[in-house]
């Protein structure tokens, strides 16, 4: 795993919508996973600022969602679809036909969650997945004890989550489904290259123990230690309970400038 701290989000932002930009330079119909919550806006930012300067093509781009939550209405603002179409489709200028998610409303939940897991696959697999952690160690919705083999299914957030989310949702957190569809930590361990972003005082003990500390289900970003391709890029605030910053640091000052992320 590679851990890179930066000094802020905008420049954890520049560096990860640069590794993307690269990815589709290299492969234009990349299929991109995205992560929603604060933590990524200023990754999908400044790839849309790439794209509007002519730096980077990226009409041929499709994007994936890693989780959603269910029972919410079509066109909820707060759906995750609704998120990312926002946040990241329309920004990129994609047609809706670039863009793929897992049914929240669907009657039949489990069949909806494995017909998203097969469309990942046949849709040849997610090339970067961008992951966002929760306080509690999650990664997409797999929250703690998720089993580190689990497929796209439904879960059941924890009360934590919800008191964390219930911002998008007026602060009410009776607002905020218990129920979700999530990526499982076997799918999500599919993509070909890992980047988890976090930022802030409230990610450095969970950053911790999912870069320093056991594998483990109680962990679920913990999962990125198995990842063969596995990005860290956390801010100073998000990387302070690193024992190992010091090493981390010198380590990508000393990277050499062609092997990207
Ligand atoms: C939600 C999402 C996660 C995200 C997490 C953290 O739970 N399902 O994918 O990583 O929130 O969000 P934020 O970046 O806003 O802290």
């Amino acid at each position: 795993m590679e851990v890179v701290i930066v000094p802020d989000s905008a420049a954890g932002g520049e560096l990860i919508a640069e590794a993307m930009a690269d990815l589709l330079r290299r492969k234009p119909d990349a299929l991109l996973g995205v992560a929603t919550g604060s933590t990524p806006l200023p990754v999908y930012q400044a790839l849309a600022a790439k794209v509007r300067a002519g730096q980077v093509d990226a009409s041929g781009a499709r994007v994936c969602q890693l989780d959603e939550y269910v029972g919410l209405p079509a066109g909820h603002p707060e759906s995750y679809r609704s998120v990312v179409l926002r946040e990241v489709v329309e920004p990129l200028g994609l047609d809706r036909e670039a863009f793929m998610g897992p049914d929240g409303t669907a009657e039949d939940v489990p069949a909806a969650c494995r017909t998203y897991d097969r469309a990942l696959a046949e849709a040849g697999g997610v090339d970067l997945q961008l992951l966002g952690i929760g306080t509690d160690g999650h990664i997409g919705f797999n929250e703690p004890c998720s089993s580190l083999a689990s497929r796209t299914r439904i879960k059941t957030l924890t009360e934590q989550t919800r008191v964390d989310n219930a911002r998008f949702f007026d602060g009410d957190i009776e607002q905020v489904p218990h129920h979700v569809i999530t990526q499982g930590i076997g799918t999500i361990l599919e993509a070909r290259h890992l980047v988890l972003l976090a930022t802030g005082e409230a990610k450095a003990d969970a950053v911790a123990l999912a870069v320093e500390g056991p594998l483990s289900a109680l962990v679920p970003a913990s999962a990125l230690q198995l990842h063969p391709h596995a990005t860290v890029v956390v801010d100073e605030a998000a990387a302070s309970r690193l024992k190992l910053g010091d090493y981390f640091r010198a380590t990508y000052a000393a990277k050499p400038q062609w092997q990207g992320l």
